[in-house]
């Protein structure tokens, strides 16, 4: 353990930390798509779950619904980084709506495991959270052929067709220790079952995770930005909890962090969720050095630099008109 000079306040900052490729992709997507064909323009749920980026782009004309039936015939509609359902992508088509489809490619890999495992007749074991727009998506590829396994508890429980064709996929935003719980229990139950060809709780959720353990380890305190119905970020309050902070708390803004979470506290753990823009770990970080916590030291567990070039739809329109 790092020891500070006792009673010297500080903030362990975590890093990576904040916007993803995905989201970095999703966001500048509905910005380009209103400057191309100008405001509004329609996107089906939160383009990623973070209450300030939805507020700024209503700002510039964005108008969020839920269903596409809510649009009207011929617009454009963005689909959010979360993904869509082919009954989605269908229902946008038979309303002649333009679709511009952001879904994040790491989403979309998964999309892709599911339909093929679906093909070759194996019974998927989702391991996501009921009612997430991801879980709704991916789980909409082969509904037919999709289990959804919610907690290492339902691992216990549930019951499959033929136990020599079972594969497991997951959502992209899990805790990775408490998925690999889950598996570990499905597997005790069906030793056959098949991992995914690749990992699907991306980069982005993974490096997270590591930065907060290692921040938690040496914080009393970590606040994460984030919005309520932000998987990733929600899983970091838990992990920091998991991994040695006696206190951890989400915020969608610095103002809400209260006075009585830094009494007695020397050591501050802060991180972002993957839909956060820094800016808002800018506030945070102001005021905390307001109340005397001035002394930023970065904890770096891995370097980023993916990027993923916009979606496919936009590329052509931007081309087009240069
Ligand atoms: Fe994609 Fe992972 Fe971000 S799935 S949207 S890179 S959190």
């Amino acid at each position: 353990k790092d020891t500070p000079v006792i009673g010297h306040k500080r903030v362990l900052l975590a890093a990576p930390r904040g916007y993803c490729a995905g989201v970095d992709r999703a966001v500048i997507a509905v910005e380009k798509a209103l400057d191309l064909y100008g405001a509004p323009v329609y996107v089906r749920k939160q383009i990623v779950h973070n209450t300030h980026v939805v507020s700024e782009l209503e700002k510039l004309g964005a108008i969020f619904v839920d269903e596409v039936d809510e649009v009207p015939t011929g617009s454009h509609i963005v689909f959010s980084a979360h993904g869509v359902s082919p009954a989605v992508v269908n229902a946008a088509a038979a309303r002649g709506l333009q679709a511009i489809d952001a879904t994040c490619p790491l989403v979309t890999k998964v999309h892709r495991e599911a339909v093929r495992f679906a093909r070759d007749d194996f019974q998927i074991l989702l391991i996501g959270h009921e009612g997430h727009e991801e879980v709704e998506g991916t789980a909409g590829e082969a509904p037919e052929h999709t289990t959804l396994v919610g907690s290492p508890d339902e691992a216990d429980t549930i019951e499959v067709r033929d136990p020599t064709k079972v594969v497991w996929l997951s959502q992209t935003t899990l805790s990775v220790d408490e998925t690999m719980e889950t598996v570990r229990r499905l597997r005790a139950r069906f030793p056959l079952l098949q991992d995914p060809p690749s990992d699907d709780i991306c980069y982005a959720t993974q490096n997270r995770q590591v930065a907060i353990k290692k921040v938690a380890e040496d914080a009393e305190l970590v606040i994460v930005v984030g919005s309520a119905n932000s998987s990733n970020s929600v899983r970091l309050v838990e992990v920091a909890l998991e991994y040695g902070a006696t206190a951890a708390y989400r915020v969608d803004y610095a103002s809400e962090v209260k006075q009585e979470w830094l009494d007695g506290v020397t050591t501050v753990g802060v991180t972002s969720g993957a839909s956060v823009p820094e800016e808002l770990v800018d506030e945070l970080l102001r005021d905390l050095a307001d109340a005397g916590f001035g002394d930023v030291t970065q904890v770096k567990t891995a370097e980023e630099d993916l990027l993923f070039s916009l979606p496919k739809e936009l590329r052509k329109d931007l081309a087009g008109k240069t």
